[in-house]
């Protein structure tokens, strides 16, 4: 059980509350990059603030405050200049950096512009997604996660439909193997998981390596602080608080090659998964209906149904929380180092070789490593930005 006042500490992700302030040193995932070359320029919600992505025509990707600084019109309709992004209302200029390049209403010679600075992040490209950095300067790097840098892996990217939760209550999940049997097995239809397998933590560098263990098998895979899944299998996701309420969750999925020869791949493709639930229920009443026949379903249902924000002043912890109470206090734990103005775990500033995270499948009885089920062959070759039912 949490106090109101802790609850608020780990979950609100504003400016200046305590986890929006630690959320804020790390690089956050915006949008494909496929997508922002093809639209040019779209709005993002993320951490609470409104803001627009774009590509300028020199190729470079910028991200500002979504409300134009003369009277507040919305940069998402903006048109795409060589050097920037002018306002669709009076065609004010601002350029990547926020700086505000052309005035065109105000009398020739103006110095006004010089005096306008416009909210604005830096935007970096990794793995075939474009991160934004929203905290203090200077920038930390974008750590070499395997799954955002190995040049052996081909990468695609899904787009699951925005959570009406908090970004805590996915990640809390991420650390919680007791519901795999109950929620994906008997709940769900996916019965590979016992209700009495043992499951085990351990802290490392990144966050947290979980490992579940049954008769047969010991499945080993991260929470990667703060908002991220690796695995299991050939997949990461990124949990995105997009304000207290909403969390939108992107995957990339990569097949490896064969001999461990670069894959040469310069466009990740990305799709739009459709949604988990409809508007109305079974018996008609206006509430969410969760579809129950996939995995993201199930955890959707799970998490939304805890509550916008889950009041965690009436659980009741169990042993079985044991990872959900090691990643509130690590949570916790990296506010403070955050507001003493230190660099919270896992933040880098040395370039450094790949991050390779151990996702495996082991055998308990020989020690060999099993291949994942199924996950390298699912493939396809075009982006597809409508969303499929
Ligand atoms: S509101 Fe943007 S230029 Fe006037
Ligand atoms: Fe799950």
């Amino acid at each position: 059980m949490l106090s109101a006042e802790a609850n608020q500490r780990i979950t609100k992700v504003g400016p200046g509350t305590p986890a929006g302030d630690l959320l804020r040193r790390y690089w956050m995932p915006v949008a494909p990059k496929a997508e922002v070359d093809e639209v040019r320029v779209r709005p993002v919600r993320l951490l609470g603030e409104d803001l627009v992505v774009y590509k300028d025509d020199r190729g470079r990707y910028g991200l500002l405050a979504e409300q134009c600084p003369h009277r507040s019109a919305s940069l998402a309709y903006g048109r795409i200049d060589d050097d920037g992004i002018r306002c669709p209302y009076h065609g004010w200029k601002y350029d990547v950096t926020g700086r505000c390049l052309e005035q065109p209403a105000e009398p020739a010679g103006s110095t006004y512009k010089d005096t306008i600075k416009h909210t604005a992040y830096p935007v970096q490209e990794a793995g075939g997604l474009l991160f934004a950095y929203m905290g203090p300067l200077p920038a930390p790097l974008i750590p070499p996660f395997d799954v955002l840098a190995r040049p052996d892996w081909e990468r695609r990217i899904e787009i699951h439909p925005i959570l009406d939760c908090n970004w805590v209550q996915p990640m809390e999940n991420s650390v919680d193997p007791a519901h795999l049997y109950w929620l994906h097995g008997y709940t769900g239809g996916a019965p590979n998981q016992q209700p009495d397998d043992e499951n085990r933590y351990e802290e490392f560098d990144f966050g947290i390596y979980k490992s579940h263990v049954n008769e047969d098998e010991i499945e080993t895979h991260p929470l990667v602080f703060p908002n991220i899944l690796r695995g299991p299998g050939h997949v990461a996701h990124f949990r995105i608080p997009v304000d207290d309420t909403h969390t939108r969750i992107m995957y990339i999925l990569y097949n490896p090659t064969p001999d461990g020869t670069p894959t040469g791949q310069e466009n990740v493709p990305y799709q739009y998964i459709g949604p988990i639930k409809t508007e109305h229920d079974d018996f008609g009443y206006p509430r969410y209906q969760h579809r129950m026949d996939t995995f993201a379903g199930q955890d959707g249902m799970a998490w939304e149904t805890q509550g916008p924000v889950a009041d965690r002043e009436r659980e009741h912890l169990s042993v079985s929380d044991t990872g959900v109470i090691m990643f509130r206090k690590m949570l916790d734990q990296q506010i403070t180092v955050a507001a003493e103005g230190g660099d919270p775990l896992g933040v880098i500033r040395t370039p450094r070789d790949v991050i390779n995270f151990k996702v495996q499948r082991e055998d308990r009885h020989n020690g060999q490593i099993i291949p994942w089920r199924g996950q390298a062959e699912r493939s396809f070759a075009k982006s597809v930005r409508v969303p499929v039912a």
